[in-house]
């Protein structure tokens, strides 16, 4: 009887077991019967989610992560069933066959397939997935495949490794950060791709380029605008032509261009990049002088392998090399003389060039394939007498400054492209122009159409042919960044050019450790550095923090000139400041009453530990300055302002309203902030005072939030009380009004008001409203109450600036209900910050189809989680690299908004207006 009860019962368990078992089962029992297990992965049990290596969520199959085991087999076709998946891994085994069919797999993050034996990859790869993140396909025997333009698809993909794939044909046009917006890591490494690099890269975010050991040929300046690159690889393809200036790429770590065929000087622009730790030249045919990097960048240049003019790093060239560089800069550095200029001594075999002792007297570069201008640096050879480059591909006009040749006898330019007019010789100078079609008539490239004259020419020339010139290297701006600084120390002093001031580096041993210091020059910059003596030292940086003197503020912010004013805010005052390079910081000046006199270790300790938070949607924290009772905050610049001028100034500022996809991004990048300072491992942080004077844009329309942790300097209890109450009283949780009672859930009640606003175009305090909708939650609550009876009153309420089609209507709906549920009376009826997250992006992926207008790109998130989120800021250490002033006195970083502090509000009435209207 017993027996048999327990029979029953096991029954029942085993069924019950069974009948739990997943849809994904028979997509599972095929992996399996493919694989050829080896004995440590035990797949017995008869429900797949209780398989070791395999995880479910809600009874699908969620992730596969099978790694390093030896297992032979192949993949069966049907994996494309595992809808769910998110993530799928067999790295390191020795599978076999193709890669099956994985399109549509809208929720795979991760795929990770590197090191097996497939043979073959699926037209359609990448087609479909939206959320894959992560992809390694490396070191696979595939048979020849080319990228595939499904990867365009794969919106939200990050890295990317192809490394070893037998890639073949061009790389494609598509990694615009438009097109593939979070991709930062590429590796495309020994392959056999050929062709030059596509334009889209200088439109990238890629921080980590590896394109080495395959057939890539042509320029490589689109470098020039991948401000955002780490390590570039680039060793051993064909690449030609000179390095770009490379001063925008401040992060540069690793440069290896071993290998190519790269010519030209390197620029300064490289040699003074802070961030490098590893170059390698070697290989290649680099003019002028032989580099000088700073003492802690491993170097890789051997000099005879290149066709530099003297070895000794730094030594300058003889003065005759730098002027025929200087003419071949105008000819694209070609190949051609680079492998023939060599040496320090134009008279000793160039080609083209005769000397008469050691005088240059004629350069005779007829029929060499030469493309490009004709350089007016041709004139500073005094002692030529002759000057051929017929038969060659030149176009731009004849300079002016060949006429102040004293010897120049003969000039002939015929059978090129050169146009417009031809400058006046003197007697006894033969200029021959014949074929020439468009001589004496404006070129092509001429931007009048009117008949242009000589001198109108010699200054278009001056476009054409750029001067060699001093490079400037933003020395200043390192000061900002200090930290990039102590880290490349150097034993001895570096200089470093800029436009106006003298700027030596050098390290500095102190008592207290490891210091640098700036010497700069008296005249050099303006304001009250004209007070410092020439050469005077200011100390800069401090090993281990990130302390910014105030001269160096001072001399940034013009003395904190009112012109250099971005806003007023609670905290005190912010400007703007202008690096020598033109990088502009924003700098705030604490009022001194805004800031406890909490002891000056707190203070530190508390910015110390704000510099480490770093995310892309939190405004860094780049540096502060103490001095006497001056306490300077020095943050990233954010050029286009605060998200509520975006939101209500739009029209005086002669703005486009915000259309909601763009809103619906925004509040997902704010969400995305907050929820990252919700969650930090050590200590979670409470804004306090989110609002859209506190959320601050890009050039790139993607938001981030300011002023967090600020609360915690002001003195206890007086900020919320008397300083700041009022200016945000729209956005408080009456808890936290009414007790000071600080959870999260505070900073959640802020966002559902921002979101209120997002949706209606009102601000929280309205008092142009009358007078029972002038507090935008009380209205907001009213109207989703009589929501369901009246149609209209939703519509109406919502901003008319918003395009409202079918679709736009349906997510307004559901960001309507989330900012209701947010500002919900009791803090326990609020959702947390990963629900929000969760909520608006479902909202902007699902959006993406239907998507027109390229614009609206913005609206998509492809933002990477967390943990991931704090390590790239870890490695980057990253700074924003935004330049351009949106010309508004009242943007950013203060409050415009603080128009609402001077509403008066009595703090019982609004208390009551909360707890008198119930929650939806
Ligand atoms: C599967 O593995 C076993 C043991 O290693 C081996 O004997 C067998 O041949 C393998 N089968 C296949 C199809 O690889
Ligand atoms: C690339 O494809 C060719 C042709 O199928 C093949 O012979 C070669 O082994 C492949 N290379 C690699 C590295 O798999
Ligand atoms: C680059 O290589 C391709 C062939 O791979 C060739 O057709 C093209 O002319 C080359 N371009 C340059 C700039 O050398
Ligand atoms: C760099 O970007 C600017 C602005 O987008 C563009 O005009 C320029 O052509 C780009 N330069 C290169 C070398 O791609
Ligand atoms: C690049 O240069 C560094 C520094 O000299 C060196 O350690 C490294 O091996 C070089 N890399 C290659 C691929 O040559
Ligand atoms: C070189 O040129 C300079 C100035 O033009 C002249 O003084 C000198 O005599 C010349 N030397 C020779 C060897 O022609
Ligand atoms: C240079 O000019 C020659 C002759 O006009 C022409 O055949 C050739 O295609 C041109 N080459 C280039 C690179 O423009």
């Amino acid at each position: 009887m017993a027996k048999s009860h327990l029979f029953i019962l096991l029954c029942f368990l085993l069924n019950s077991v069974s009948s739990q078992t997943t849809v994904d089962e028979p997509t599972m029992q095929a992996l399996k019967s493919h694989l050829n297990l080896t004995k440590d992965v035990d797949w017995s049990n008869p429900n797949p989610c209780k398989w070791p290596t395999v995880e479910c969520s809600n009874n699908r199959v969620t992730r596969i992560q099978l790694n390093n085991k030896a297992i032979r087999g192949t993949l069966p076709s049907n994996l494309q069933t595992l809808t769910e998946l998110t993530v799928l891994e067999f790295f390191m085994n020795q599978i076999s066959g193709p890669i099956p069919d994985l399109s549509g797999l809208t929720r795979l993050q991760t795929l990770n397939l590197h090191d097996n034996l497939f043979d073959s990859v699926p037209k359609n790869l990448f087609s479909g997935m939206v959320s894959l993140q992560e992809a390694y396909l490396e070191y696979n025997p595939f048979s020849p495949w080319e990228i595939p333009e499904s990867l365009k698809e794969a919106t939200s993909l990050q890295k990317l490794s192809l490394t070893g794939c037998n890639l073949t044909g061009k790389i494609p046009d598509f990694f615009s950060s438009q097109t593939l917006p979070s991709l930062t890591s590429l590796q495309l490494s020994q392959n056999l791709l050929q062709g030059e690099l596509p334009p889209s890269f200088g439109a990238s975010s890629l921080q980590k380029l590896y394109l080495n050991g395959q057939k890539l040929n042509g320029s490589v300046s689109l470098l020039q605008n991948m401000t955002s690159l780490i390590e570039l690889d680039l060793q051993g393809n064909a690449f030609s032509g000179p390095i770009p200036d490379l001063s925008g790429l401040e992060a540069l770590s690793l440069f290896n261009v071993r290998e190519n065929q790269l010519t030209g000087l390197v620029p300064p622009s490289l040699t003074g990049l802070k961030s490098l730790k590893t170059v390698n030249l070697t290989n290649n045919c680099f003019q002028g002088p032989t580099p000088e990097f700073g003492k802690s960048v491993a170097v890789d240049v051997i000099a005879k392998t290149n066709r530099f003019c003297l070895e000794t790093p730094g030594a300058p060239c003889d003065p005759r090399v730098d002027t025929l560089l200087s003419v071949a800069e105008s000819l694209g550095y070609p190949v051609k003389l680079a492998t023939s200029w060599k040496g320090n001594d134009p008279c000793d075999g160039w080609l083209g060039i005769t000397c008469s002792g050691s005088n240059v007297t004629v350069v005779n570069l007829g029929r060499q394939g030469l493309t490009g201008t004709i350089s007016p640096s041709f004139a500073k050879i005094a002692s030529l007498e002759t000057i051929n480059l017929s038969n060659n591909n030149l176009t731009g006009t004849i300079p002016n400054e060949l006429t102040t040749l004293p010897k120049l006898k003969t000039l002939d330019v015929s059978n090129n492209d050169i146009y417009g007019g031809v400058p006046k010789f003197g007697d006894g100078v033969a200029v021959v122009t014949s074929g020439n079609a468009n001589i004496n008539k404006d070129g092509p490239l001429s931007p009048d159409g009117g008949g242009g004259g000589g001198s109108k020419k010699s200054s278009s020339v001056k476009i054409i042919a750029p001067v060699v010139g001093g490079v400037v290297v933003a020395a200043l701006c390192l000061v900002g960044l200090g930290v990039c600084l102590y880290k490349k120390r150097r034993a001895r002093p570096a200089k470093v050019q800029s436009p106006n001031s003298h700027v030596v580096v050098h390290p500095h041993h102190s008592g207290d450790g490891d210091a640098i210091k700036l010497s700069v020059a008296a005249s050099s910059v303006g304001g009250s550095s004209n007070s410092q003596t020439p050469n005077s030292e200011i100390h800069v940086v401090e090993s281990g923090n990130l302390v910014i003197s105030i001269q160096v503020l001072r001399s940034v912010t013009n003395n904190f000139s009112e012109e250099n004013i971005l806003g007023k805010g609670g905290f005190g005052t912010v400007y703007r400041g202008e690096l020598h390079d033109g990088t502009k910081i924003a700098v705030k000046r604490m009022e001194p009453s805004a800031v406890s006199d909490k002891g000056l270790e707190e203070f530190k300790s508390e910015i110390t530990v704000l510099t480490k938070m770093r995310h892309r949607h939190l405004v860094a924290l780049l540096g502060y300055c103490l001095d006497g009772n001056e306490k300077l905050l020095v943050y990233e610049y954010m050029p286009q302002g605060t998200l509520s001028q975006h939101l209500f100034h739009w029209k005086e500022e002669e703005r486009k309203p915000l259309d909601w996809t763009r809103r619906l991004a925004i509040a997902l990048d704010v969400a995305r902030g907050v929820e990252y300072l919700h969650t930090l491992a050590h200590q979670s942080f409470i804004h306090r005072d989110l609002k859209p004077s506190n959320i601050l844009l890009g050039d790139d329309m993607r938001a981030k939030v300011s002023d967090f942790g600020l609360v915690r300097l002001a003195p206890e209890g007086k900020y919320s009380i008397e300083t700041r109450v009022a200016g945000t009283f729209g956005y408080l949780a009456p808890e936290y009004a009414v007790t000071g009672r600080v959870t999260t859930k505070v900073d959640i009640f802020s966002l559902g008001v921002i979101l209120m606003e997002l949706i209606t175009g009102r601000k929280a305090l309205d008092v142009t409203q009358p007078e029972d909708s002038v507090h935008l939650v009380t209205w907001f609550r009213r109207v989703a109450a009589s929501k369901d009876k009246d149609k209209d009153a939703f519509k109406n309420a919502i901003d008319p600036n918003i395009n409202l089609d079918e679709e736009t209507l349906a997510s307004v709906q559901i960001v309507w209900d989330l900012a209701g549920h947010c500002c919900a009376r009791e803090p326990i009826n609020r959702p947390d910050m990963g629900h929000i997250v969760n909520v608006l992006s479902s909202l902007t992926v699902q959006w993406k189809p239907s998507e027109a207008d390229p614009d609206d790109l913005y609206g998509i998130d492809y933002d990477v989680p967390l943990p991931q989120a704090v390590k790239k800021w870890q490695a980057s250490e990253g700074l924003s690299q935004t330049m351009d002033d949106s010309g508004s006195s009242s943007s950013a970083y203060g409050s415009r908004d603080n128009t609402q502090t001077s509403i008066p509000i009595r703090p019982s009435g609004f208390a009551a207006s909360f707890t008198s209207v119930d929650g939806r």
